[in-house]
């Protein structure tokens, strides 16, 4: 578990201080992955760098498994370190070492014996499907064979935690894919806690379990993916579906209404049995069904009567029905 108290990481800039991080309180539970997302200079990498203690912050605690690790002697700190693997954007593998070396590179520092560390490099190699490159050098393989390196590196003394800076982000959609799911699967069997910043939501959509919304060093939202994810959703899909069929709402008579239904509500056929109870019809404008995680989330513009005693009802069966509703029109 990490809680993180009021954190606030201040930089002195040449003519200004600077509040890179401002008041963050979170709470990482074990086991899980958490994705911290914002846009470039959000904070996101300082954040992380406050966790391993790389940065220092100027106020506020991080605890981890109980231990405030702003207490701790430089020792203490070197074996903390040991328990925090992490993943770069730029792999940043050692050049001059075989993949075999750059995954023996941190056992060496830990003074495992011999024997031990290549029964480890083996396991790793087969962890991460490199066991045929062992004597390439980094510059041999492609972006993922070299981020699969750095996994196994950073894996390599059975760190509790894996922190990863934009580790896909140097990477095609086909490689992130399969880079993302390696870390789901260690995840699952090594029970990591794996934090993860990107700026790109289909990272977080795809691994996350939780999410940590970082704005100007400000963290807006910190929580379940799905709710998230419903609310980000609901903005993008709201303009598209509305901005698709502009022409056509322009030139309604009645009243239209923009429908969001969300977990079970999504598979109730709710259209059919609104016009069914209110004996009314129905026009259906557009509409789109996503799923994110296990939670439907459905979206509806449709078209009623232009009659306030009809609006008020739909509206109110909508609200029975646990779907949110939004006259547009
Ligand atoms: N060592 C530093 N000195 C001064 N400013 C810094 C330093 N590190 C980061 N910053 C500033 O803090 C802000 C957040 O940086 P960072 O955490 O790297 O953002 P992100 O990873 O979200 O892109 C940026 O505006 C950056 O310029
Ligand atoms: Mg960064």
């Amino acid at each position: 578990m990490i809680k993180i108290n009021n954190l606030e990481k201040t930089f002195n800039q040449k003519f200004k201080t600077f509040k890179a991080l401002d008041n963050i309180n979170l709470q990482l539970e074990k086991g899980k992955i958490h994705g911290i997302i914002g846009e470039s200079g959000a904070g996101k990498s300082t954040l992380l760098r406050c966790i391993n203690r790389l940065e220092t912050p100027t106020k506020g605690t991080i605890e981890i498994n109980g231990t405030n690790i702003m207490s701790l002697s430089d020792k203490e700190l070197r074996n903390f370190r040991q328990n925090i693997g992490m993943i770069f954007q730029n792999f940043n593998l050692l050049s001059t070492r075989t993949v075999y070396d750059n995954i023996a590179f941190p056992l060496e520092l830990s003074k495992v014996p011999k024997e031990e560390i290549h029964t480890r490099v083996m396991e790793l190699l087969a962890l991460v499907s490199l066991s045929t490159k062992a004597s390439s050098y980094p510059a041999e393989l492609s972006g993922g064979q070299k981020q699969r390196v750095a996994i196994a590196r950073a894996l390599a003394n059975n760190p509790e935690f894996l922190l990863c800076d934009e580790a896909t982000s140097a990477l095609d959609p086909k490689t992130t894919k399969q880079i993302l799911e390696l870390l789901k699967s260690i995840n699952k069997k090594f029970n990591i806690t794996i934090i993860l910043i990107t700026h790109e939501m289909d990272v977080i959509k795809e691994i996350c379990n939780t999410v940590t919304h970082l704005i100007d060093g400000k963290c807006l939202y910190s929580g379940r993916c799905s709710d998230f994810f419903i609310d980000y959703e609901k903005k993008i899909h709201k303009d598209s579906l509305i901005n698709e069929k502009k022409d056509i709402i322009d030139s309604c008579h009645g009243k239209v209404i923009y429908l969001t239904y969300t977990h079970s509500s999504a598979k109730a056929p709710i259209i059919s049995r609104l016009s069914r109870l209110l004996n009314i019809d129905v026009n259906i404008i557009n509409g789109q069904i996503d799923s994110i995680g296990d939670i439907v989330l459905g979206n509806l513009v449709i078209e009623i009567e232009d009659n306030n005693l009809i609006l008020n009802k739909t509206l109110e069966f909508l609200k029975e029905s646990s779907v949110e509703a939004e006259v547009i029109k």
